[in-house]
């Protein structure tokens, strides 16, 4: 048994934030943030509006895309490091029951802007090993919850949306993924952090007083990281499956910043048609970038059934991930 990417769908939220809305807020320009990022607005979800809400709209296309019944999804599994609620319970269960899925195994993972391309890895696992055949994968975050919109270093960075898809089994090998590669050093995990709540800063006056509770990054050490770790891990999975990066057609990067996404993919030789870039419209959306551009290029009719696709991302943990596959769901 194999897996395949059967469909994909995304929800991005109607609020837009400007980078021009920014520098109201903060000591900023559109002028430096374009410059150091590419990022010309984010959208924001609204007050209400959640991470589950978001992850449900964009499944509920991926399910229908992929022409099956919710009765058929078998696992659901979602990426996010700003769930609904923060211990319990997952929001895979939330999203699951907004779709009416009953009695089917849900769960979260926790990899940052990985979790998508590691939600991959583990479908992947449980369709080839015969466990499921119908797995929904969400990438989903609500960023805006825990961003400190008076640090200009964060906030003019992350944006909120939903992206998911169903991974299917599959016997012809011709649209099977072909590899998938993920990784982690915990030693870097101080680049990228929300300090609290968690054991080590249980919910206190002092998390309150201090904005414990809002993302921190050591964000020039984390670009030269994300350049190097970026561009050796799709080297090494274009060496080991033997693929040249000019027989990828879509290159579809984390959208973190356009300087991180220019250079692997000039590393790469990839001309400019082959890279996937969104950043520019959605800023960092974390988990849910991956699969927002995915639905961007399917949407716009650039992302033809069977054509090969190559991922790879980077994020907080430290954590980062890879995969070649080619899209088999109908093209649009
Ligand atoms: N507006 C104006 N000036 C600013 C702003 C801002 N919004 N932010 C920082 N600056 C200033 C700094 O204070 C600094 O000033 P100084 O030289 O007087 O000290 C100067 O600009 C340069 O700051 P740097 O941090 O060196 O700027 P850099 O070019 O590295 O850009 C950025 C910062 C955009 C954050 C970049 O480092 C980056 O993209 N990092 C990687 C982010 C990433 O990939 N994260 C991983 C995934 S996220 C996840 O997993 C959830």
């Amino acid at each position: 048994m194999y897996a395949k990417f059967h469909s994909i769908g995304a929800y991005v939220p109607s609020k837009v934030l400007s980078n021009a809305d920014l520098e109201k807020m903060v000591d900023t320009s559109d002028e430096w943030i374009l410059k150091r990022t590419g990022i010309s607005e984010r959208r924001i979800a609204k007050d209400g509006e959640n991470t589950s809400d978001m992850a449900t709209k964009a499944s509920k296309l991926a399910i229908e895309r992929a022409g099956l019944d919710i009765s058929e999804i078998d696992l659901v599994v979602c990426a996010t490091v700003t769930p609904d609620y923060f211990n319990m319970p997952a929001t895979a269960c939330i999203i699951s029951d907004k779709l009416g899925i009953k009695n089917v195994q849900a769960f979260d993972i926790s990899s940052a802007c990985s979790g998508f391309v590691y939600a991959l890895s583990i479908a992947k696992a449980f369709v080839e090993s015969g466990m499921k055949k119908h797995v929904l994968i969400i990438g989903a975050e609500k960023f805006s919850s825990i961003v400190d919109y008076t640090d200009r270093t964060t906030c003019i960075l992350f944006g909120d949306g939903a992206g998911a898809a169903v991974i299917s089994a599959t016997q012809n090998k011709e649209e099977a993924f072909i590899d998938v590669h993920a990784s982690a050093d915990g030693s870097y995990s101080d680049f990228l952090m929300t300090p609290a709540p968690g054991t080590v800063n249980p919910v206190s006056q002092k998390v309150v007083d201090e904005g414990l509770n809002f993302v921190q990054m050591k964000g020039n050490e984390t670009f030269k990281l994300a350049v190097k770790t970026l561009t050796k891990d799709v080297k090494d999975i274009l060496a080991v499956n033997k693929i040249s990066s000019d027989d990828i057609p879509h290159f579809i990067p984390h959208q973190a910043n356009y300087r991180i996404i220019k250079a692997v993919g000039d590393s790469l030789k990839m001309k400019e048609e082959q890279v996937v870039v969104t950043v520019g419209k959605y800023g960092n959306t974390s988990a849910a970038s991956i699969p927002m551009a995915i639905n961007d290029i399917w949407e716009s009719g650039r992302l033809k059934k069977g054509e090969l696709m190559l991922l790879d991302t980077f994020g907080g943990g430290l954590t980062w991930a890879s995969a070649l596959l080619p899209f088999a769901g109908e093209s649009k």
